[in-house]
């Protein structure tokens, strides 16, 4: 029988090790006192709505992430270990190649409290953190309290990354946790797609509906967990090949095409996919809705 590998878990266990209150260039003592200001919602970060109006506000509390262990005192995170099992699947599953991070330009889109940043950065990337979500980048906090080096986090949507970075700027792109909670998964693939060099990897990992065909499921955002739409397998190659990119696998890890099952550490129902940027393809202008090349 076939069983997922976790080969790399160790190596990236270790890069997060590097994350602990040994070595802080700030106190122990007022980390500690920062974090938890954020997490009991003393520090408040206002959101930005970008139109007044008609658009309805998003929550305004804050939580944690990812599950850390800072060596004095640890937090549990709303997105739990998954930082780890994520990567360990692009690395172990997908062929992405962990050691050769080292001077890499990477993105991690929609990256929270950055667990999956903070590993990046250790195994030598340079990285970019964004979220659109405002209170989520007490990364910027962690980022200067360990004075790192390689890692920058702002606020920026994945729909105006063009504003913010060069065409053709990256090596790699996660889009991890975030294209089922988007209106326009075309547009956004579309902006990482202009975003990457030619050849860079795009790697995906989506809620997903177990169906063999090319389906998406309208969860709608009034649901809790704030979903639009929700990929099977099939479309979300589907949706990578016609924004331009070549699948170079799509599935649980383990069978293409399959979403996973209960007892995988990710949960049910979630399927990665990695992507490689062909240069030079033309998406179809009908139906977009905004002007993109
Ligand atoms: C389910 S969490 C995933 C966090 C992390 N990437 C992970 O996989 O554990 C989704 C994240 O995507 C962010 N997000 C949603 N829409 C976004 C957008 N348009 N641009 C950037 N980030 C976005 C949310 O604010 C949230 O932090």
């Amino acid at each position: 029988m076939l069983s997922l590998c976790y080969n790399s878990v160790p190596a990236i266990l270790e890069a997060l090790s590097f994350f602990r209150v040994e070595n802080l260039e700030i106190h122990p003592t007022e980390f500690e006192h920062i974090i938890r200001a954020y997490i009991s919602n003393e520090i408040v970060v206002a959101e930005e709505c970008p139109q007044e109006g008609m658009q309805k506000k998003t929550r305004k509390s804050f939580f944690w992430g990812h599950d850390h262990d800072f060596g004095s005192f640890k937090l549990s995170g709303r997105m739990g270990t998954r930082h780890v099992w994520m990567l360990s699947r692009f690395f172990d599953h997908f062929g992405l190649d962990r050691t050769s991070l080292a001077g890499k330009h990477v993105l991690d889109v929609g990256c929270w409290t950055g667990g999956v940043s903070l590993v990046l950065q250790q195994l030598g990337a340079h990285v970019w953190a964004i979220d659109d979500t405002r209170r989520y980048i007490p990364l910027d906090f962690m980022i200067k309290s360990f004075g790192l080096q390689r890692l920058n986090a702002r606020h920026i949507s994945l729909y105006k990354i063009h504003e913010h970075f060069e065409p053709d700027h990256f090596d790699i792109i996660f889009c991890l946790g975030v294209i089922y909670h988007l209106s326009d998964p075309v547009v956004a693939l579309r902006r990482l797609y202009n975003a990457l060099k030619p050849g860079g990897l795009l790697c995906i990992e989506s809620m997903s509906i177990a169906n063999s065909d090319p389906l998406c499921e309208y969860e709608g955002p009034s649901r809790l967990g704030g979903n639009w739409l929700v990929p099977s397998p099939k479309a979300l190659a589907q949706l990578l090949e016609d924004t331009g990119f070549e699948v170079l696998g799509v599935g649980n890890g383990l069978i293409p095409f399959q979403v996973t099952q209960e007892g995988d550490p990710m949960g049910p129902n979630r399927c990665f996919a990695m992507g490689k940027k062909i240069p030079g393809h033309m998406i179809l202008w009908r139906g977009l809705s905004i002007e993109i090349d």
